[in-house]
């Protein structure tokens, strides 16, 4: 299956991404717990400023992603995605779209947050809490040469 959710997601005119955040704060790296620096854009939505794949289908390299946590990323069409590695070598591709009222879900540490309403997701997709009424979709994506690319081997 490939992801080919169709929802728009909001936009947050006028305020700071999650990754602008970070880079103006210096704290570019994946994993850096910024949580009082991730607050820049209120309870709005907070798109992913991620590279599109590259049209070879390679949505990021695996080294990018770290064992035990999840990137944002995305699919060629601008779709928001997020990419976990629960443990080397092994990657879990997600659907970046909230169940909820379809805002951008990011990685925060070990769980992935909506900042619209306040859903929590685990690693998997699953619901940990707020109103989402189900868990992010899963879809294929495959290792080759150290790059994570959308769709089966
Ligand atoms: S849109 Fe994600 S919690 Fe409402």
């Amino acid at each position: 299956m490939s992801a080919t959710a169709q929802s728009t997601p909001h936009t947050c005119d006028g305020c700071l991404d999650r990754r602008e955040v970070l880079v103006r704060a210096g704290l570019v790296t994946m994993g850096v717990a910024a949580a009082g620096v991730l607050a820049a854009c209120g309870g709005s939505d907070t798109p992913t400023d991620a590279a599109p794949a590259a049209s070879d289908g390679t949505l990021a390299q695996l080294s990018d992603i770290p064992v035990g946590g999840a990137i944002s990323a995305q699919l060629s069409d601008g779709q928001p995605i997020i990419l976990v590695q629960p443990e080397k070598g092994t990657v879990v591709a997600l659907t970046a779209v909230c169940t909820h009222q379809q805002c951008t879900v990011a990685p925060d540490g070990a769980e992935l947050k909506c900042p619209c309403h306040g859903s929590v997701y685990d690693l998997t997709g699953a619901n940990v809490s707020g109103p989402a009424p189900s868990p992010l979709a899963q879809f294929d994506v495959h290792i080759s040469n150290g790059a994570v690319v959308n769709g089966k081997a």
